[in-house]
């Protein structure tokens, strides 16, 4: 069955990405917000990079226009009745998706598939709060969502074959590239990439280096495009801390507890670039690290 029309459940920074990529497939695509202030929110956040793009001589304005013609966002479930895949992309709350599916299901076509981005909950897990645990699966992309040509799709032991390809097939038609894994917490790349998130965090609390200094290592030692700091900013550490706690109570390994250092962080607000504060300063330009958190122990020399 091919996917014709898309849903998408949120528009925050992971759902107006994938939504946007879809419009600008080619796919008219309904979203899904909880408030009329979210959906303006998550519109004026697919505009703004749709503009940024067109700046960029990246983006044709007419294909910026019609892009946003495919979009249609609102608060009503009724307005993804007639959506071949809807793909979940709300907050990372199980108790949260499972409601949202349980609720939304009526509203959806018998035949549609479910999809959810999340970055580490248990696709078998929300699958078992649908009546469609065959048609459900994980469709997992990564930040900034227009611009990473990564989608993991993830299939439980419930999972039709039939569906695991068409959602793949779906992720080519938006110029992705999928690689299939199984319902594993972290699946391929945040099993490998949030241990190194961690362990620069780590660095930066034993003084090993300055936050510049571990960012251009990693970055110009070994042709990483941004460091590993400037990446936890990226997706927020917040974001990150939770991963790392779902991953840790799943393994029961050290490599991903989360160190003390990120743990304060998030108590204190400083999430990254959403909050304007984290291993860097973003009220300047270009962001200025933050290198108090070292206690200024790498520049003592201590
Ligand atoms: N519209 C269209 N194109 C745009 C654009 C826009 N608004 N903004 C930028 N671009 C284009 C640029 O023109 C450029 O194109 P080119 O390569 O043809 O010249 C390209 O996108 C890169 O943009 P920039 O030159 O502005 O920026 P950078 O070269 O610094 O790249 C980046 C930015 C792609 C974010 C790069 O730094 C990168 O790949 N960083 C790593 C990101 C990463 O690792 N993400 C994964 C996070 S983990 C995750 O998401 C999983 C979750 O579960 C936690």
């Amino acid at each position: 069955m091919p996917i014709k029309k898309v849903g998408v459940l949120g528009c925050g920074l992971m759902g107006s990405g994938i939504a946007q990529v879809a419009a600008q497939s080619g796919f008219p695509t309904a979203i899904l917000e909880a408030t009329p202030a979210l959906v303006d929110a998550g519109m004026k956040r697919i505009t703004k990079f749709l503009d940024g793009g067109v700046a960029k001589g990246k983006v044709a304005p007419a294909d910026r226009d019609a892009t946003l013609g495919r979009l249609r966002a609102g608060t009503d479930p009724a307005a993804l009745a007639d959506c071949d895949l809807v793909v979940e992309a709300i907050t990372e709350n199980l108790g949260a998706k499972r409601t949202i599916f349980a609720a939304l299901e009526a509203h959806l076509k018998p035949d549609a598939i479910l999809a959810s981005n999340t970055s580490s909950l248990s696709i078998t897990e929300m699958a078992a709060a649908t009546a469609r645990p065959t048609r459900f699966v994980g469709l997992h992309f990564f930040n900034p969502v227009p611009l990473m040509k990564l989608v993991e799709v993830v299939r439980t032991v419930e999972t039709a074959a039939g569906v695991e390809e068409t959602v793949a097939e779906f992720a080519r038609a938006i110029g992705k590239t999928p690689i299939r894994t199984t319902d594993r917490t972290g699946f391929i790349v945040n099993r490998l990439l949030v241990p190194y998130l961690l362990d620069a965090i780590r660095a930066v609390e034993e003084g090993v280096g300055s936050i510049a200094d571990i960012d251009a290592g990693m970055k110009l030692g070994c042709g990483h495009p941004m460091g590993p700091l400037t990446l936890n900013d990226l997706v927020g550490i917040d974001t990150t801390y939770f991963i790392s706690q779902i991953m840790f109570d799943e393994f029961k390994e050290k490599r991903f507890a989360a160190p003390p250092l990120m743990k304060r962080m998030v108590m204190a607000g400083m999430l990254g670039r959403k909050s304007g504060r984290g291993f860097y300063d973003y009220s300047v330009e270009p962001p200025r690290p933050n290198d108090f958190l070292t206690g200024g122990a790498v520049e003592r020399g201590r």
